[in-house]
């Protein structure tokens, strides 16, 4: 249960978040719908095999607020997950959401995060958008560091400056004019300030004009979203170079940043020209340059930085032995308000001129970019049917390079197609160990 002894800051993160569940949803995709991704995710975290995580891993989702929780325990239902927040109103929602989707493997908890004092007790902690709105981050960071097991795997994410510009210039509106107003006064204060913007001094495509006629326009439940970008009470924001000195303090090692293709300076950039120079550039200089063009939101996956573990990407993984099952599908669960009223199986693949179309989807909390469409080619379809749940995805590349009589050039494209079916953007096959 929360101290008693709380802090003004806590209570109004806490008044925030009772009087707007955020985020508010009408959809909650389901990737895997036998809920087995648990080996899946040992590739997508990078671990090394000997540190894969347990088929029933232990994870703490710490500000689960409305769905995450959820989210993961659809897609790793062996999972045994505990489910933190500061506000009732969320969690409660959240725990009928499990419910009706049949979920028995959360527990939720009405609790501080940084108080909670888990110590060495989770395989993988996920903390996404709540470090930032945090009294003390740096005790946040602590508390995720403590909880996580030896070799355990934390998941953050954390507002970049840029993209938080306009909803922390209309915060700071709102503070100025009035430092203590409640979550829902403070909503009433924004709709009537924003909508006495003049538009003929600032311009219709001024960000606080822009602003005003979204919040006119926006249903009672759209104002839940809004509430968290145009009225919280305090939020921050980081560049890179922040982000990096953050967790250096935090003693937090950076496995791997999520979405690596947003990570590329060259990916928003035409300039062959400039490739040299970018190229030259050090590691973080280049996440600093995609992140000041691009804006990624800073999405990381750490571990303590005591022990870190080396990071294996896909290409090296020994999942040649790993039976493959397809994930040509996925379950699209849809909500009126809290009320379950439709699941639907949807197709992942759209057929395209060199091949299939393939979307990331909402595959993991706090991970928008991953709707991106990727183009596979035509042989995709034939690796769907071979993967049967028998056999492994060495025979499959076996058995397809033999059909389609592949040159050693060809069986290697193969292979790196194989490797991309496995992991999030174009995950089309699920893997298990033989017999599992
Ligand atoms: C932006 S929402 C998080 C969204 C959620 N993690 C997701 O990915 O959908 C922030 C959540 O963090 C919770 N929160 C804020 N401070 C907290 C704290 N000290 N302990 C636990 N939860 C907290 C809020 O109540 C709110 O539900």
């Amino acid at each position: 249960m929360i101290s008693p002894a709380r802090s003004e800051f806590h209570r109004r993160i806490q008044d925030q978040y009772e009087a707007y569940p955020f985020p508010w949803f009408d959809v909650i995709e389901a990737e895997d719908p036998e809920g087995r991704l648990t080996t899946s995710w040992n590739l997508d975290l990078g671990l090394p095999p000997e540190a894969w995580l347990p088929e029933r891993p232990r994870v703490w989702v710490a500000g689960a607020s409305t769905r995450a929780a959820v989210q993961l325990a659809l897609q790793h239902r062996g999972a045994r997950v505990i489910a933190s927040d500061l506000s009732r109103e969320s969690i409660a929602l959240q725990s009928r959401i499990a419910e009706q989707l049949g979920l028995d493997n959360i527990e939720f908890r009405h609790e501080d995060l940084t108080r909670a004092g888990y110590r060495g007790e989770f395989d993988f902690v996920s903390c996404i958008g709540v470090i930032m709105i945090l009294e003390s981050p740096e005790a946040g960071l602590a508390a995720l560091r403590a909880a996580a097991a030896k070799g355990g795997v934390v998941e953050i994410m954390l507002y970049g400056t840029i993209i938080r510009a306009d909803a922390m210039r209309s915060q700071e509106i709102l503070r100025t004019i009035d430092p203590d107003c409640g979550a829902r006064e403070r909503m009433a204060l924004a709709l009537r300030l924003f909508s006495s913007v003049r538009e003929g001094r600032l311009g219709r495509t001024h960000p606080l004009v822009a602003m005003g006629r979204e919040l006119a326009g926006a249903r009672p439940e759209q104002l839940n979203n809004l509430a968290d970008v145009v009225t919280h009470p305090y939020e921050r924001a980081y560049d890179v170079y922040e982000v990096c000195e953050m967790m250096r303090r935090a003693e937090l090692h950076i496995r791997s940043w999520k979405n690596p293709l947003l990570w590329q300076p060259e990916r928003y950039l035409r300039s062959e020209k400039l490739a040299p120079k970018l190229a030259a550039l050090g590691d973080v200089d280049r996440r600093q340059l995609a992140y000041l063009l691009g804006a990624p939101l800073h999405e990381l996956f750490v571990e303590d930085a005591a022990r870190p573990r080396r990071f294996v990407p896909v290409e090296e993984q020994p999942v040649e032995e790993l039976v493959a099952r397809p994930l040509a599908t996925y379950l699209e669960h849809r909500f009126e308000g809290d009320q379950l009223v439709r699941t639907r199986r949807r197709p992942r693949l759209v057929r395209h001129p060199r091949g299939y179309k393939v979307s990331g989807g909402e595959r993991r909390p706090g991970v928008s970019a991953y709707w991106q469409w990727r183009i596979l080619p035509p042989v995709t379809a034939r690796v769907l049917e071979l993967a049967d749940g028998r056999r492994t995805v060495g025979e499959i590349e076996r058995k397809v390079a033999r059909e389609e009589k592949l040159a050693r050039r060809e069986r290697e494209a193969l292979r790196q197609l194989l490797r991309q079916l496995l992991v999030p953007h174009s995950r089309l096959l699920a893997v298990h160990p033989r017999g599992a």
